[in-house]
């Protein structure tokens, strides 16, 4: 029987480190501050945007919210994002996605300054994920690499099986396993013969949002199973990508859906906030610092 990945009491310690992180740099003048922009009226995303704010208020980072309605032109959204660009108080820009159709994501998400990108997505920032540079690393796959290591799962020479290529989830988290010297498969809805890929995995990233799609009987007797899958099937009832009960018996290690990789993609989003303020934070004294 796998151990359960315990991503809610992860996201807690780390919640409580931040905290006093952000109360340190409070003190010396500087407090991180969080844009989240959201247009039109999405209730998934509306629900994430909630629980971002509240995240933020609860360590002590300052909100700010744009909430826009669904017809919003493409040029205003950008207007907004050039102002934030330029606001000292903001050290983080998010545009939830996704974003209404009439609006170019590829567009706006270029719009935000590489270093306010918290998020991750913006081409300069995913270049140097892919060149392994230090950047700002999407929040999910962010998460997911930071409860390995808290379970001390190590990835070298591992064969790890990626299921999903989305540029949110699945390609970032892929390039993040070879980074940490993992052999990486990158599989998708045209891959052939998916039971035989899935079968060789050491590590199973299961990110395609179709809920129990992989049976636990095809996952290798020992696997550790990370799934980013958050699929509701009823009123009250959120199931992952994998079949949670049979893989866990075969699994060594497995992320329950909820409590898995859930609750870290909001912590790592207040970390990556927290590391823009503090990198801001020294610019200014070392601005303040240089002679006349
Ligand atoms: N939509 C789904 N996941 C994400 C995310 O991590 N960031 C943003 N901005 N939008 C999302």
């Amino acid at each position: 029987m796998a151990i359960t990945i315990d991503g809610k009491a992860t996201a807690h310690k780390l919640r409580a480190e931040i905290n006093t992180e952000v109360q340190k740099l409070v003190s010396e003048g500087t407090r991180p501050g969080l844009a989240v922009v959201l247009v039109g009226d999405n209730p998934a995303s509306r629900v994430y945007v909630h629980m971002k704010e509240k995240a933020c208020c609860d360590v002590g980072i300052f909100s700010d919210e744009h909430k826009l309605p669904a017809e919003t032109g493409e040029k205003e959204l950008l207007s907004l994002i050039e102002s934030l660009n330029h606001d000292t108080r903001i050290h983080g820009i998010l545009v939830q996605l996704p974003l209404p159709k009439h609006i170019n994501e590829a567009r706006v998400l270029e719009a935000i300054s590489p270093e306010k990108d918290v998020d991750g997505f913006h081409p300069y920032n995913v270049g140097r994920l892919v060149l392994g540079k230090p950047t700002f690393q999407p929040c999910t796959p962010y998460g997911i690499m930071v409860l390995l290591k808290e379970y001390g799962i190590d990835l070298t020479g591992k064969e790890v099986v990626v299921v999903g290529r989305s540029n949110i989830v699945g390609k970032p988290v892929a390039f993040m396993c070879l980074q940490q010297h993992a052999t990486v498969t990158i599989c998708h809805t045209r891959t052939v013969d998916l039971p035989d890929k899935i079968a060789r995995a050491d590590v199973l990233i299961a990110a395609i949002g179709r809920p129990e799609a992989i049976p636990g009987a095809w996952i290798k007797k020992g696997a550790v199973v990370i799934d980013v899958g958050v699929n509701r099937i009823a009123e009250k009832k959120l199931v992952g990508d994998v079949e949670f009960e049979a893989a866990a018996e075969r699994a060594s290690y497995i992320t329950p859906v909820p409590g898995g990789v859930g609750p870290m993609t909001i912590t790592m989003l207040l970390q990556n906030t927290l590391l823009s303020a503090k990198i801001s934070h020294a610019a200014k004294q070392n601005s303040q610092e240089e002679p006349s």
